[in-house]
C-alpha cells in the first residue's frame, strides 16, 4: 500500500488518506444561499466514496463579492445551522471538510441585483480581458472584506467545517490585488509584492484571531496568470513562500488571472494522455522545494499511478482532484480495489459550462444530472 492511502496531520486534523475534493463550485445551493438537501447528499456520497478532505466550493463572506444567487453563504450567523447538517453527514462517513472563503472582486457579478458596483483593487482602462463596470476599493472598503473573511472563518468553525481555505486564485479578489496587472495601485496595497499580499496577510491574521491557534487555515493560490504581462511564476513563488511565512497551514498551487482561452483556466480540457495530466507538476515542484508547510498538488490528475509517483516523489504532499470526482464520486474507493482503474473523465468541461449558465452540476458522460448516479 502506498502512502497516499494513509493517514495523514495537517496541523492537528487527521485525514484518512491523501485525496482532496478540490473546491468546486456546484450551484446547489438554494436561492438565498443556503445548503440544500441537494448538497448533503452530495457532499455525502463524495465523503462515502472514499476521500480524504472535501473542500466545499466557493461560499462568500459578504454580499459584496458574490458571483452568483445559487451560491453559498457564510456572511451571516442565518447560514451556520445548514452547514452544520452538511459536516456532521461528512463526517458521519469518515471525511473531513473545509470549506471555501470568497470574495469575487470584479467578478462579484450579482452584486448589481443590489445596484452596487463590483470593487476591484484598481480599474483597468480598455481592459481586453475585461469588459464590466466596477470600482476601485477604499481602505474601508478593504478593512470590511478582511472582517468578512474572519466572520466566516469564525461562522464556519462554528458550523464544524475542520479547516477553511481562503480563495487566492483564478481571477477572484485576491488573485487581482496579487496580479500586478489588475493591482495598479500606489498606497500600502500595491506596488511591491509584499504590499500586493497584504489584503492575504491581514486575512489570515483576521481568521487567526477569530479562530484559535490550532485551526488549519489553507489558501489557494493562483501562482501564475493566464496571459503574458500578468503575474509570472517568478513572482508567484515568492509569493508562495511569502504566505507560508505568514502562518498558512497548506498551499494549494493553481493559476491565477484566467487568459482568453480554455488554454488558459485552471480548468484545462482534453486531458487524455499522461503528458497532459499534472499540469501545474513543474510549479508545484518548485515550491515545494523552498517551503515547508504541505502543498496540495491540483490540475489534471488522472492516473493513480502518476499521484502516487508524485506523492512517494514528495512534490506535494496532497493530490487534488475536481472533475473526476464530479463524473464518478466513488473514484478513490475505486481505485484503493483495483489501483489499474482508469478515470473516466474526459475533462470535456460540460460541469463548468452548467454551473457557469446557471444550471446545477452536471457531468456529461452520466448524460443525468449528478445526483440521480446513485454515487
Ligand atoms: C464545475 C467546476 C467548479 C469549480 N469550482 C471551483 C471553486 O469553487 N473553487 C475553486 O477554487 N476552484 C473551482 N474549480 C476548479 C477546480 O477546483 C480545479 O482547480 C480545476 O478544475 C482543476 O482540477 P481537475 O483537473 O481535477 O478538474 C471548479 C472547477 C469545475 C470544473
Amino acid at each position: 500500500m502506498n502512502k497516499i492511502f494513509e493517514p495523514v496531520h495537517l496541523k492537528n486534523l487527521v485525514i484518512r488518506n491523501r485525496f482532496v475534493r478540490s473546491a468546486t463550485y456546484d450551484r446547489l445551493a438554494d436561492v438565498n444561499g443556503q445548503v440544500s438537501d441537494a448538497q448533503i447528499k452530495y457532499n455525502s456520497v463524495l465523503a462515502e466514496g472514499g476521500v480524504g478532505l472535501i473542500i466545499f466550493g466557493i461560499t462568500c463572506v459578504h454580499h459584496n463579492g458574490q458571483v452568483s444567487r445559487f451560491q453559498n453563504s457564510l456572511a451571516g450567523d442565518e447560514y451556520i445551522a445548514g452547514f452544520k447538517k452538511i459536516t456532521n453527514a461528512v463526517h458521519e462517513r469518515g471525511a473531513k471538510i473545509a470549506v471555501q472563503l470568497f470574495h469575487g472582486g470584479k467578478e462579484a457579478k450579482n452584486v448589481k441585483n443590489m445596484n452596487l458596483l463590483p470593487l476591484a483593487p484598481s480599474v483597468i482602462e480598455n481592459d481586453p480581458y475585461y469588459t464590466g463596470e466596477y470600482r476601485a476599493m477604499t481602505e474601508s472598503d478593504i478593512w470590511e472584506v478582511i472582517q468578512a473573511f474572519g466572520d466566516g472563518a469564525r461562522r464556519a468553525k462554528e458550523a464544524g467545517f475542520d479547516a477553511v481555505q481562503i480563495h487566492g486564485a483564478h481571477g477572484y479578489l485576491l488573485s487581482q490585488f496579487l496580479s500586478p496587472y489588475t493591482n495598479r495601485r500606489q498606497d500600502q496595497w500595491g506596488g511591491s509584492l509584499g504590499n500586493r499580499l497584504r489584503l492575504h496577510s491581514e486575512i489570515y491574521k483576521g481568521i487567526r484571531k477569530k479562530v484559535g491557534s490550532d485551526y488549519p487555515i489553507l489558501i489557494k493560490i493562483g501562482v501564475q496568470d493566464g496571459f503574458r504581462g500578468g503575474l509570472e511564476f517568478n513572482e508567484g513563488k515568492q509569493a508562495a513562500e511569502l504566505l507560508a511565512n505568514v502562518g498558512f497551514d497548506a498551499l494549494e498551487i493553481s493559476q491565477g488571472l484566467r487568459g482568453k482561452c480554455i488554454e488558459e483556466t485552471e480548468f484545462k480540457a482534453n486531458i487524455n494522455s499522461l503528458d497532459k495530466e499534472a499540469y501545474f507538476r513543474d510549479l508545484c515542484r518548485e515550491i515545494k522545494g523552498q517551503i515547508n508547510i504541505p502543498i496540495i498538488m491540483v490540475g489534471g490528475l488522472r492516473t493513480l499511478a502518476l499521484m502516487k509517483e508524485i506523492v512517494q516523489n514528495q512534490e506535494a504532499d496532497f493530490v487534488a482532484l475536481s472533475r473526476p470526482l464530479i463524473c464518478e464520486p466513488h473514484l478513490i474507493k475505486d481505485w484503493k480495489i483495483n489501483e489499474h482503474k482508469k478515470a473516466k473523465c474526459i475533462s470535456c468541461n460540460a460541469c463548468h459550462d452548467a454551473v457557469s449558465h446557471g444550471k446545477p452540476i452536471y457531468c456529461f458522460l452520466t448524460t443525468r444530472p449528478l445526483l440521480q448516479n446513485g454515487g
